[in-house]
């Protein structure tokens, strides 16, 4: 088994989650603006080749577990094959994926005889209008395919619902509900003031407030431990099979134990969810270096990390994030 490596803040690097393309086929309000983002063009995504080969060398440094995002990974072609590669890299025991599940029902069967463990499926209410507003496509039907299908296969599914005030807190509790009868995490997102939309200065709907709400619709909540580096807190309810989740992605309370980087569709090393990007590992993997050579570069970023999200991103030359799309950076 390899060795971990550990950051200057003493926190082991064990989780990937990579970006394999900036497009996607929905249009969430807090993601990207209706027109969408200026996709990058074909040659500057990292192709699956090289996320192959950075994959194989962060395995060598202890990562045992990679996250594909975007974008919609569905979006990109190929992808069952890509992960069918990944999945054989020994040293790789968790893939898993993050999808907004409009493409994703047809290849649940091959994610599961890839032995895909868990995966996370976006979706922020179960109204069908208000699914049609808040993504700007009328898509509900399908993304339950997939839910119905992940259910039915055995693969483990979480439920991330943003939560937005004036949009959809009507909807924490019939998605909440979702735990009574099914075996399902269903997890609540603070939400991040990214591209895309107009934020207040303070967050309507915090961690706290969140749980608030839902205790008082269904019950006390009883903490569950979580794995360390997780990003939920997890609770289950009395008579409920599933497990309800709170991440506090805005008010940022897990970052003193955040074992993950990320990688950019075009090849950014962020080693942080709220840095400007650290490292252009594309350049290194183009300009011809050596696998000896990317490797010790990916350590040197990693021992420079910020403490915090807050750390990160006091550290952006630019102190605001309003340039970027979640889409490129991958949640
Ligand atoms: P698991 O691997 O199942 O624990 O999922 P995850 O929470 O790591 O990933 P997922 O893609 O499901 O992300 C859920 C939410 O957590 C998204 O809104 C992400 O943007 C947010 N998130 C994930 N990692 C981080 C992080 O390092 N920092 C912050 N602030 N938010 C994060
Ligand atoms: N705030 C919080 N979560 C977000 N996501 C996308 N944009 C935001 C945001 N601004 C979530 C998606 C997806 C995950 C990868 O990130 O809903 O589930
Ligand atoms: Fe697409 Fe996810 Fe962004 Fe929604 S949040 S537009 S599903 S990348």
């Amino acid at each position: 088994t390899p060795s971990v490596l550990f950051d200057n803040h003493g926190r082991p690097l064990e989780y990937l989650r990579l970006a394999v393309t900036d497009r996607c086929n929905l249009r969430c309000f807090y993601c990207m603006p209706e027109e969408g983002i200026k996709y990058m063009p074909k040659q500057e995504l990292l192709t699956y080749e090289e996320m192959e080969r950075l994959v194989g060398l962060l395995t060598g440094l202890g990562v045992r577990k990679v996250r594909l995002t975007g974008g919609e990974p569905f979006v990109r072609r190929d992808l069952v094959p890509f992960m069918a590669r990944l999945a054989a890299i020994p040293g790789l025991d968790d893939l898993s994926l993050t999808t907004n599940g409009v493409l994703t029902a047809p290849h649940v069967p091959e994610l599961a005889r890839l032995g895909v463990k868990a995966v996370n499926l976006s979706l922020d209410t179960l109204d069908r209008a208000r699914f049609a507003s808040i993504t700007r496509r009328d898509e509900l039907p399908r993304v339950l395919d997939t839910f119905y299908a992940l259910l039915a296969s055995g693969i483990q599914v979480k439920i991330n619902a943003v939560v937005m005030d004036g949009q959809n807190i009507e909807d924490l509790v019939p998605l909440a509900e979702l735990t009574r009868e099914l075996p399902v995490e269903v997890r609540f997102i603070e939400e991040m003031p990214f591209n895309g939309g107009s934020h207040a200065a303070t967050l309507p709907w915090d961690h706290r407030r969140i749980r608030q709400h839902l205790e008082a619709n269904l019950g006390e909540f009883i903490p569950v431990p979580t794995p360390a580096g997780a990003t939920a807190s997890e609770y289950s309810i009395a008579g409920h099979q599933g497990r309800i989740g709170i991440i506090a992605a805005y008010s940022r309370t897990f970052c003193g134990t955040c074992n993950r980087i990320r990688l950019t569709a075009e090849g950014g090393l962020k080693t942080c969810l709220y840095d400007q990007g650290v490292l252009d590992v594309r350049a290194l993997l183009r300009g011809g270096s050596s696998d000896e050579e990317v490797t010790e570069a990916l350590k040197n970023a990693f021992r420079y990390r910020a403490a915090n999200g807050f750390e990160a991103e006091q550290r952006r030359p630019v102190h605001q994030l309003s340039f970027e799309s979640m889409s490129t950076i991958g949640g």
